[in-house]
């Protein structure tokens, strides 16, 4: 049963780089919180840096080098206009963990709230209904057993059909095809995996229900690693839209965030560069950075074809000015 010390089951999460590493530091922080009984693994990809491996290994029981697989898939990825989550294939290898009997895996844009052990009572695979297509469940939480047969059939099953998505969820939903209809018992409550778009697309059930939360998931293409945070005043800052979509959630990221992992990373870091995001920092290299530069200045040199693509002229910057345009 779920309270008692089962070392043979574990959550386990993902980071193919050094963003995801942050937020599976704080997922990991948060399961410690909550006092999990259960071991905690992480797979990292070989871009994780050392000094972030070295932090994942104070919070993590185990820390797992795994290749990154790809999907490759760019035409479906557009659609869903996040082009870079055919990395999230890499997320099958979790199924060869097989010194552990069961498992759930939550994607490291996660937050616990309260402790889940309980979940380890449920059993492969279970998860909690997708918000844009809940007949589809959502692969940011979910219960399953390692087995090299599984993943095996489900390398297999990439190989013959793909996925509809281009990522992890499409193929996980054609594979546990019978998830919407088969067994009650494998559909998670909502709140084991309450994506932050809820709180827009359903207010009054959020306003009802939001505080019953366990589980956060920073959903979507703007992460809680995304913005800044002023830790004095307590304060996120970024894309004020989105971020006063689920303001309450992300302060409590970066409060975990700032007090916890900083302090850990700063000391991995030692003498190397290394950017928390919180704006103290921000303020003290500002002065570094080049003036701003004037529209007429900066026109000039577009015309030069030298445009800042990194910067102000980034696909990003051009993105928002043509959607403000097309509003
Ligand atoms: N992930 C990763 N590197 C990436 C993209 C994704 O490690 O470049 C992992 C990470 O665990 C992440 C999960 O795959 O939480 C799913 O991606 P994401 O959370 O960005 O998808 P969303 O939940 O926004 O659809
Ligand atoms: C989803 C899930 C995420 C998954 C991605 C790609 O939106 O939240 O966990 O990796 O789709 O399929
Ligand atoms: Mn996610």
């Amino acid at each position: 049963m779920s309270s008692s010390c089962s070392s043979d089951q574990a959550f386990v999460t993902l980071a193919t780089n050094d963003n995801y590493a942050k937020g599976a530091m704080v997922l990991g922080k948060s399961l410690k919180n909550h006092k999990t009984s259960r071991k905690l693994v992480a797979l990292v990809g070989p871009h994780v840096s050392d000094p972030s491996r070295e932090v994942l290994r104070q919070i993590y029981d185990e820390v797992r080098l795994v290749d990154v697989l790809d999907s490759g898939d760019t035409a479906h990825l557009a659609m869903m206009k996040r082009p870079d989550l055919g990395v999230t294939f890499t997320k099958l290898h979790c199924w060869t963990l097989t010194h552990y009997s069961k498992c759930v895996f939550m994607d490291a844009d996660t937050l616990v709230l309260s402790n889940i052990d309980e979940l380890f009572d449920r059993e492969e695979l279970s998860a909690a209904p997708d918000p844009g297509w809940p007949d589809c469940f959502n692969s940011g939480v979910f219960v399953f057993r390692p087995s090299n047969e599984t993943y095996g059939k489900l390398l297999q099953y990439c190989t013959e059909h793909g996925s509809f998505d281009g990522g992890d969820q499409g193929v996980l939903n054609g594979f546990f095809s019978n998830w919407s209809t088969a067994d009650i018992t494998k559909h998670l409550p909502f709140i084991y995996n309450m994506s932050s778009i809820a709180i827009y697309t359903y207010l009054p059930a959020f306003k009802q229900y939001g505080a019953n939360a366990k589980v956060v998931h920073f959903l979507g293409q703007t992460k809680p690693w995304s913005y800044t945070y002023d830790p004095k005043e307590r304060r996120v800052r970024g894309d004020t839209h989105e971020a006063s979509s689920h303001p309450s959630f992300l302060l409590q990221w970066w409060a975990l965030y700032s007090s916890s992992v900083v302090p850990m990373l700063q000391a991995a870091y030692g003498d190397q560069p290394f950017l928390s995001g919180c704006e103290e920092e921000l303020s003290q290299i500002a002065h570094l950075a080049p003036p701003p530069m004037s529209s007429e200045e900066r026109k000039q040199k577009w015309e030069q074809g030298q445009a800042d693509y990194m910067g102000i002229d980034s696909f990003d910057n051009i993105q928002k000015k043509l959607d403000a345009f097309l509003k």
